[in-house]
């Protein structure tokens, strides 16, 4: 297959990109890859909504600027952040213009819910189900553009850049040029070519890498794994946001979230006694940043010897609960839980990649022809720590930018000419059918596993180290199943898992300090080490 624009994901990067590009583009066909179905993504689970000054009396471009600023403790790119928070508002207008609904008040205006770090009410929702609503809009407004070609069960291995000519490629080269992508086609088994003029890659999380996550299974880390294999540049993988409350169910995998707009609302953390803690970790008590939040509770679990703590909903008005959370009530009262009467078990879970494939301001890689946005990018927004509700936001705004910078790139390409004529098929010589699936999914435990108990919520050298050391031999003996085994979705994501843990703990051994979600007790502040809130 050839084609001038490849899109590599179906959530709201890619499918924000994909409609700008098709409509752009009448008469040119834009393909969009995703490896199950078309809305099985993380961006469908997303709840609490999407961050946005709307409210002119109260709120400001630069209260929303700061509170990203502050949640991200000093490393976020104060450029980006204000592109996003300044063009941010137009983009949702957009997604509103495709049809999707969010929730008004009484009066006919947009009812803005508050999550932890925002100063102000900006987040537009649709009830409790803010991402299922904007991904139907979005596949909505897909399906009346003939020219978009949606290939579902299709799994994306690697893009291709000069390495598959023959070249030598190292992290050095600076001329490193996507071409296009091998993808596994999972209905016949048989892996294909894609060449591509430009490749956006918007493949979302990688919350799998983690026993616990709020991610759906889709989320392992598929593009930031590609394009490390390629000698991309990637940052701040150590910077894994812990969601504070994710519904407490044993063996249950992925986790129920339990938005943090619930807390918004007036939700209370207690522990087993039913203390309210918050208030001895933060003045902002249970809308403190989430990274507070997380570590209170992960100490709290600690303390009290306890599996999770409680979200106590039972003194908030019912009726209202019942409006503004339906798929949260329905939920709990499927395993047993009136939240009018009894308090939510609730423990932190992986959540969001604050780091990626880092990008510059128009979603540029280090890749040649290669874009990158959404979770699997690292555009500068989020630095240590995501600031609630400003992922969708961000997709939106980065997609529009890869679009536009696009129109431009597109030109020179088509001048320069620059496809090489025969790109190699895929090799799949001297392998043979996996016989022992048991290897890899005892290894993707073990990987979970590792990754849970050393480099969760609270870090130190001697985890860091430990992780490392059994990664490497995780690593080594999957790249062995690999060189002899036929691809298989599950072969696949278990290297880029690897990988991505990999990435997690060397930039985690990197940074020789504790830093917004990177808390490692071995390097402390002083003001940290006189609260020391750790065991
Ligand atoms: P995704 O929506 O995850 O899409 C990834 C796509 O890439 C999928 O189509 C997948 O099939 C495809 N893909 C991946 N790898 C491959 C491959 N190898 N081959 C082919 N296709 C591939 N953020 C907010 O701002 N507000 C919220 O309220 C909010 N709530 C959340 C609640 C939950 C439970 C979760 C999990 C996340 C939440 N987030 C929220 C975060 C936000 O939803 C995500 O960061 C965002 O949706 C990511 O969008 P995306 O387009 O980058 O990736
Ligand atoms: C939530 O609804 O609590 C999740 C919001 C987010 O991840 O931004």
């Amino acid at each position: 297959m050839e084609t001038d624009f490849l899109v590599i994901g179906s959530g709201v990067a890619g499918l924000t990109y994909a409609l700008k590009m098709a409509k752009h583009f009448p008469d040119k066909q834009v393909i969009v890859i995703t490896k199950t179905s078309a809305d099985e993504t993380n961006t469908k689970y997303a709840q609490g909504g999407i961050a946005g000054v709307w409210d002119d009396e109260n709120d400001s471009y630069d209260k929303h600027i700061d509170d990203t600023l502050i949640a991200g403790d000093g490393l976020c790119n104060e450029k980006i952040v204000e592109i996003v928070v300044k063009e941010g508002p137009e983009r949702i207008k957009e997604i509103i213009e495709y049809g999707a609904r969010f929730d008004k008040d009484e009066s006919g205006e947009y009812s803005l819910g508050k999550e932890g770090g925002h100063s102000e009410n900006r987040i537009l929702h649709h009830k409790d189900v803010t991402g299922l609503e904007i991904e139907r809009a979005l596949l909505n407004e897909l399906g009346k553009l003939p020219n978009i070609n949606l290939i579902k069960h299709c799994f994306v291995i690697d893009i291709i850049t000069q390495h598959h000519l023959g070249y030598l490629v190292t992290k050095s080269t600076t001329d490193i040029t996507c071409y296009g992508v091998y993808v596994l086609n999972v209905n016949s088994n048989q892996v294909e070519k894609i060449t591509s003029k430009i490749t956006l890659l918007a493949t979302g999380g990688n919350g799998q890498v983690y026993r616990t996550t709020t991610n759906p299974r889709i989320a392992t880390g598929d593009g930031v794994a590609m394009v490390y294999r390629a000698k991309g540049r990637i940052e701040n993988m150590e910077f894994i946001q812990f969601h504070p409350t994710a519904l407490f169910e044993s063996g249950v995998s992925p986790s129920f979230l339990i938005t943090e707009a619930v807390r918004g609302d007036g939700g209370i953390l207690r522990n087993k006694d039913g203390d309210a803690f918050m208030e001895q970790y933060d003045h902002r008590k249970d809308l403190a940043p989430r990274d507070i939040v997380a570590r209170a509770i992960d100490n709290e679990m600690k303390r009290t010897g306890t599996e999770h703590v409680f979200l106590d909903c039972t003194h908030m008005d019912q009726k209202k609960f019942i409006h503004h959370f339906p798929n949260i009530n329905e939920k709990c009262l499927s395993i047993g839980i009136d939240v009018s009467k009894q308090m939510i078990p609730v423990a932190p879970a992986a959540h969001y990649s604050c780091g990626g494939i880092k990008t510059d301001e128009m979603g540029r890689t280090s890749i040649k022809h290669l874009y990158a946005c959404g979770e699997c990018a690292s555009t500068g927004l989020h630095g240590a720590n995501r600031l609630a509700s400003n992922s969708l936001l961000e997709a939106m705004v980065f997609g529009e930018r890869c679009f536009l910078d696009s129109l431009l790139l597109i030109e020179t390409i088509n001048k320069e000419n620059h496809l090489p004529t025969e790109l190699p098929d895929w090799i799949a010589k001297g392998t043979t059918a996996p016989k022992e699936m048991i290897l890899i999914t005892q290894t993707r435990k073990e990987l979970e596993q590792i990754m849970s108990d050393y480099v969760g919520i609270v870090r130190t050298d001697v985890r860091l180290r430990r992780a490392m050391r059994r990664l490497d031999l995780l690593y080594e003996e999957t790249e062995e199943l690999y060189r002899a085994t036929k691809v298989s979705p599950q072969l696949c994501e278990l290297r880029n898992l690897i990988t991505v843990g990999y990435l997690i703990v060397k930039g985690a051994e990197f940074r020789k300090e504790s830093r917004g979600l990177h808390y490692n007790t071995d390097h402390l502040s002083k003001s940290e080490l006189l609260q020391n809130i750790v065991l």
